[in-house]
């Protein structure tokens, strides 16, 4: 498209003028404990960048947030993005932020969140026609600013004015620098009071929109709303990966955490292997399915990146059997993902960034500035509705919640520590071999669970020597020479294979009232939910990915912030969609 991101000349005052000073701001979130701004046409970031300084210097108190929720057709590159942003010294600390956490090229949404900052960015990836629609979220103050409408008409599409009104708060304020007849006509027509104003530079008129009645809400049958009050303390029932990312994240946002959990101390369960592994899983169909597993993959990175206890690792993958290497080639012909992370392999691919994480470390970590209490387990006749709580219990969710039918399956691995530092490194099979400085890990098994232990087999033992003759021979004979020990640990599973991350339906009301549904009838009501109640589980083989993406899936509904995540993704995940999908199965 010819047409440029901003003026050369003037682009951060254009920032000031238009949509700032536009927009209201920072009058408008004086006293607010946060604020949401929704802008179409990231581009550079400079919108971005200068509403994040005004907030620096204007945030109305040191726990506020700011959330920036952008929507991108055609991303740049970081090189590209930081050139252009070098025009603006003034703002450079804030420029080279942002490059540095600068999002992945891939459909789909990503969340890079500044906690010492209280800033979020929510950058939403494809055509506007498909990303606006799928998200979820109301803003406060909404910036218009496609190119300009003769050169880039879709970014001003009539189609699009009704689709920003249903995301806009009571009293919202929106400005653009244009003063076209049709885009004044299509906010007029969806309801929008348009004014012309005093413009800037060449342009010598601009708008500004308000709306002064916020959107009814739709149905909400998949229980994704947000209570009424915002809390100042949570309780979350599990000390696993789920539990620890989930504490990290709402501590950040400024509440109490208190976690509570059976065992002795955190990451006594599934979560406790020595090492972890975290790399993306690549379909070949652009699926809501698989945007969500990159999102969550990519929130993964961010989240983890420079703690203790996380190392990045490429990931060599081979396929493990002809269906596994034509889903591979299929991969690499059309990449979901930037080749920066991502390259054809002599047999496979190698996924580069990927991470091996030390759990103890990091969980340890995680919960820093919880209050912790181990040695006591929760019944669901202990909730305190005052408090929302959050069952992250792995496999234990499945006592609380029969209703939700996790599957338990047991899993072992064998780990080692060798005479050799190796520099980190992975190998993925089906199975899987990691390296970490003297640490060999390798497994993983994968069978029924009856209930019981979980024991350590010497059948899963010879499996997984098996596995590594076949990974990595090498390693075999290093790992023959050392004392090898196992753990063995219990992943819930879910029918689907996605995990169930959101409110807990009130499982004979929901069956009541969307009764229907067994009988093809849509039926538009809310769901009935458990007041107060949330999970984050069913991770099955990959919980270390799932965990932060849950975090600010649970932290954007319970504090009623813009969600990290498309609505499809939302419903996909939420526990509510089990019984709406056994009662469309007649159940
Ligand atoms: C052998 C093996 C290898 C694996 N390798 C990887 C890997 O490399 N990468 C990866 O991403 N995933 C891996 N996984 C999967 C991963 O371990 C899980 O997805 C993840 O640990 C689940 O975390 P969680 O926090 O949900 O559950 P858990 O870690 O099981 O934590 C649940 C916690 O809840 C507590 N609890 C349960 N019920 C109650 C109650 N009523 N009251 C109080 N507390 C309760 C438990 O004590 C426990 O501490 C592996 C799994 C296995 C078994
Ligand atoms: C004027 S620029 C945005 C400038 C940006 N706000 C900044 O601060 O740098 C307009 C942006 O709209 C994007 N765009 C154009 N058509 C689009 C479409 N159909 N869907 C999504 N984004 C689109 C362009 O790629 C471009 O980045």
């Amino acid at each position: 498209m010819d047409d440029i991101y901003f003026s050369r000349q003037s682009g951060l005052e254009e920032t000031r003028l238009v949509f700032l000073k536009g927009c209201g701001l920072p009058e408008r979130w004086k006293g607010r404990g946060s604020f949401t701004v929704g802008e179409l046409g990231f581009g550079t970031g400079l919108n971005f960048l200068g509403t994040w300084q005004l907030w620096r210097g204007t945030r109305p108190t040191p726990k506020a947030w700011l959330h920036f929720i952008s929507f991108e057709g055609f991303p740049l590159d970081r090189e590209d993005a930081a050139r252009a942003l070098s025009a603006w010294p003034e703002i450079s600390e804030l420029s080279d932020k942002l490059i540095e956490r600068w999002p992945e090229r891939a459909l789909g949404v990503q969340r890079i969140v500044w906690p010492e900052e209280g800033v979020t960015l929510t950058l939403h990836t494809g055509d506007i026609s498909e990303t606006l629609p799928a998200s979820r979220f109301a803003a406060d103050a909404w910036f218009l600013d496609g190119f300009s409408p003769a050169k880039n008409p879709q970014m001003w599409d009539k189609s699009l004015w009704p689709m920003v009104q249903q995301r806009c708060t009571d009293g919202v304020s929106l400005s653009t620098f244009t003063v076209a007849g049709f885009v004044r006509r299509g906010l007029a027509d969806a309801g929008f009071d348009v004014a012309k104003v005093e413009g800037f530079g060449r342009k010598r008129e601009r708008l500004e929109v308000r709306l002064n009645e916020a959107p009814q809400p739709a149905p909400d049958v998949y229980g994704l709303r947000s209570p009424d009050d915002r809390p100042n303390r949570v309780r979350i029932i599990g000390a696993g990966i789920a539990g620890a990312c989930l504490a990290r994240t709402f501590l950040d946002r400024g509440l109490e955490v208190e976690m509570i959990d059976a065992a002795s101390g955190p990451a006594k369960h599934a979560s406790g292997n020595p090492l972890a592994l975290v790399m993306p899983r690549l379909d070949a169909g652009d699926t809501v399915q698989a945007r969500l597993l990159i999102d969550a993959y990519l929130r993964a990175r961010q989240f983890y990146a420079g703690r203790p206890g996380v190392t990045e690792t490429n990931v060599l993958q081979r396929p493990k059997d002809e269906r596994e290497a034509a889903r591979i080639a299929k991969v690499l012909a059309d990449p979901p993902l930037g080749l920066e992370n991502l390259e054809a392999a002599v047999s496979g691919q190698l996924h580069k960034q990927a991470l091996i994480l030390e759990p103890e470390k990091l969980i340890a970590h995680l919960l820093e500035g919880a209050e912790t209490r181990f040695g006591e387990k929760l019944h669901l006749s202990d909730l305190n509705p005052e408090v929302p709580t959050i069952i992250a219990a792995g496999q234990g969710a499945q006592d609380l919640l029969p209703w939700l039918g996790l599957t338990g399956r047991l899993g072992q691995v064998e780990f080692a520590d060798v005479a050799v530092d190796a520099p980190p490194s992975a190998i993925a099979s089906g199975h899987y071999a990691l390296a970490l400085g003297q640490t060999r890990l390798w497994g993983a098994t994968f069978e029924a669970w009856d209930g019981t232990g979980p024991d350590l087999s010497e059948a899963a033992r010879a499996t997984n020597m098996a596995a590594l003759e076949e990974l990595d021979p090498y390693w075999r004979q290093a790992a023959k020479a050392a004392e090898l020990q196992s753990r063995a640990g219990v992943r819930a599973t879910t029918p689907d294979r996605l995990p169930l991350i959101g409110a807990v339906p009130d499982e004979a009301a929901a069956r009541e009232i969307f009764d229907g549904v067994k009988h093809g009838q849509a039926i538009e009501a809310d769901a009935p939910l458990v007041g107060g109640l949330f999970m984050a589980g069913g991770f099955g083989s990959r919980g270390f990915t799932w965990g932060p993406w849950a975090g600010e899936i649970l932290a954007g509904q319970i504090l009623e912030e813009p969600a990290p995540a498309t609505e499809p993704a939302l419903e996909a995940v939420s526990p509510m969609r089990l019984i709406l999908r056994a009662l469309k199965r007649g159940g």
